[in-house]
């Protein structure tokens, strides 16, 4: 379980929280309600969610022509908009990511204003193998950067996972347990600044020298 130490106070930030594996008994869905445990424990407001309430046809630009978007993008697009950042658990699949996951990222990405950009994320994964599923989630990094997701450089993968976990849901490995909290921890640290303190982000801008203008506005 958990065991680095709450913060005394922190600003109010709501994450959104969810598996992409649509496995009854999967690994990443067990990860993923570790991690919203360890954000309730550290003073954040969780937004548990299923990769099946984003679940999507196939991604056909002729049917986003006729009907737009269809249910699960829009539910992904609104939770994403409703929350100051994200966190996925996925699986690794042939060392990329699920497909389903992709097409739900590519339906997603259709919307206007598109609701990745600028928005922080952190990514997890569990695996049976000994990486952990860490090679899917350098897959995932790609298509979310590219959307301009601020996605966090830590990433935590758990290898073993079929072995790795308590009764209680907790990592048996009190290493681990440490690890994965304070990744966690950091990641929120982050995550309230550029929710609360928006001029930090301001200053660095400046600092480097990067005026707003039409060109720069990815930077801005
Ligand atoms: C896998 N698995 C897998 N594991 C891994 O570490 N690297 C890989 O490349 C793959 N590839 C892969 C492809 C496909 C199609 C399947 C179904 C599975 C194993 C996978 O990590 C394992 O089944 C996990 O338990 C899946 O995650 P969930 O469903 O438990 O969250």
């Amino acid at each position: 379980m958990p065991n680095t130490e709450p913060p005394a106070q922190r600003e109010p930030i709501k994450l959104l929280v969810f598996s992409a594996s649509l496995r009854k008994e999967s690994l990443n869905t067990r990860l993923a309600r570790l991690a919203a445990q360890v954000i309730a424990g550290h003073g954040g407001t969780v937004d548990a969610a299923t990769v099946r309430d984003f679940d999507c046809p196939s991604y056909d630009h002729d049917v986003q022509a006729r009907d737009g978007l269809p249910p699960g993008a829009l539910e992904l697009c609104r939770r994403l908009e409703a929350n100051d950042a994200f966190v996925i658990a996925s699986p690794e699949y042939n060392a990329s990511i699920p497909g389903s996951l992709k097409n739900a990222i590519d339906w997603a990405s259709r919307k206007h204003p598109q609701p990745f950009n600028e928005r922080h994320g952190l990514l997890l994964s569990a695996s049976p193998s000994m990486v952990g599923g860490n090679r899917g989630l350098w897959c995932l990094r790609v298509p979310l950067e590219h959307l301009g997701a601020r996605v966090f450089p830590d990433m935590f993968s758990l290898a073993q996972a079929h072995q790795a976990f308590e009764a209680n849901g907790g990592l048996a490995n009190p290493e681990l347990a440490r690890r994965f909290a304070s990744t966690i921890d950091r990641f929120m640290d982050l995550v309230e600044a550029a929710t609360h303190y928006p001029c930090v982000k301001k200053a660095w801008v400046e600092f480097l020298g990067e005026h707003p203008t039409a060109l720069t506005d990815r930077a801005e």
